[in-house]
């Protein structure tokens, strides 16, 4: 345990936790399994007044695992800078870009390139007067809350992933995960991403996924969380699920790293799929 006293302050009754008395840019090997521990339990932690450097930003990112490496992507986020050789993976996302992500998802979710993201780890540099609040929503309660009959059928099931915004991207994953660490199952299935349940017809598909896709993101397992200028947030992308609310009145900017997560499966063997890959 670190020296100094962390006080750990939830943000909801569902997830979230805020994280003071620890700075992450002198960071000891106790506090980075803290970290890990904290969340695990939380799911997402916040860490105001930081003021990271790019490179102590990048760091905390590598004291967790390998940083994800961002596909070549005509997205409205970009490298932070094109000739930056010593933070690959680390994007700069700007409001007046052009960059928002008002739906519900999960970082990747729809890239079939592996690993999937584990970690997403935000420095938020500039805060509009108001608006821009961040939401999240706890992937492990709303599997746990579906009815045993109902968790005994996604166990069964494979989802397909697309990105509206390029057709290249898409991914098969189980509608429920096991998780990589905590060996807690969660729910994989995103407002942004998740198009079918393969091995169901198209309107039972259809009807299911209409009621999960809310279900999962109920007020009463999301947390909202108001960004301030240097406050570091760092999710558990596997678990959690969120959505950057667009009420902003000005700008918004932040740096993003993501670490990688151990591979997936790609499908579930239950029952055989009423849909191929080549035409969901
Ligand atoms: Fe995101």
């Amino acid at each position: 345990m670190p020296d100094v006293a962390v006080d750990v302050l939830p943000v909801s009754g569902s997830l979230g936790a805020e994280v003071r008395g620890m700075h992450l840019g002198m960071l000891e090997p106790e506090d980075v399994a803290l970290i890990r521990q904290l969340l695990h339990e939380h799911l997402v932690l916040f860490f105001p007044g930081q003021d990271l450097s790019v490179d102590e930003h990048y760091a905390f990112a590598e004291a967790l695992g390998e940083v994800y490496q961002n596909p070549p992507t005509a997205s409205v986020f970009a490298n932070y800078r094109d000739d930056d050789a010593a933070h690959p993976g680390l994007s700069v996302h700007r409001s007046h870009d052009g960059y928002r992500a008002d739906s519900w998802h999960s970082d990747g979710q729809a890239r079939s390139m592996t690993p999937p993201v584990k970690f997403t780890i935000f420095k938020m540099i500039r805060c509009p007067n108001r608006g821009g609040d961040t939401m999240w929503a706890n992937q492990h309660a709303a599997y746990e809350q579906l009815s045993a009959p109902m968790r005994d059928l996604l166990d069964g099931l494979t989802a397909f992933h697309a990105a509206d915004s390029d057709p290249t991207e898409y991914s098969t994953r189980p509608a429920v995960l096991t998780h990589p660490e905590t060996g807690r199952k969660l729910l994989y299935l995103t407002r942004s991403h998740t198009k079918r349940l393969l091995e169901l017809s198209e309107p039972e598909s259809d009807a299911l996924l209409h009621y999960l896709l809310d279900f999962a993101v109920r007020p009463e397992i999301v947390c909202r969380y108001r960004w301030t200028p240097g406050t570091v947030g760092i999710w558990d992308n596997l678990a959690t699920q969120h959505y950057g609310v667009y009420d902003i009145d000005g700008p918004r900017e932040f740096h993003r790293v993501m670490v990688a997560g151990p591979e997936l499966p790609a499908t579930v063997d239950r029952w055989p799929r009423l849909k191929t890959l080549q035409t969901a």
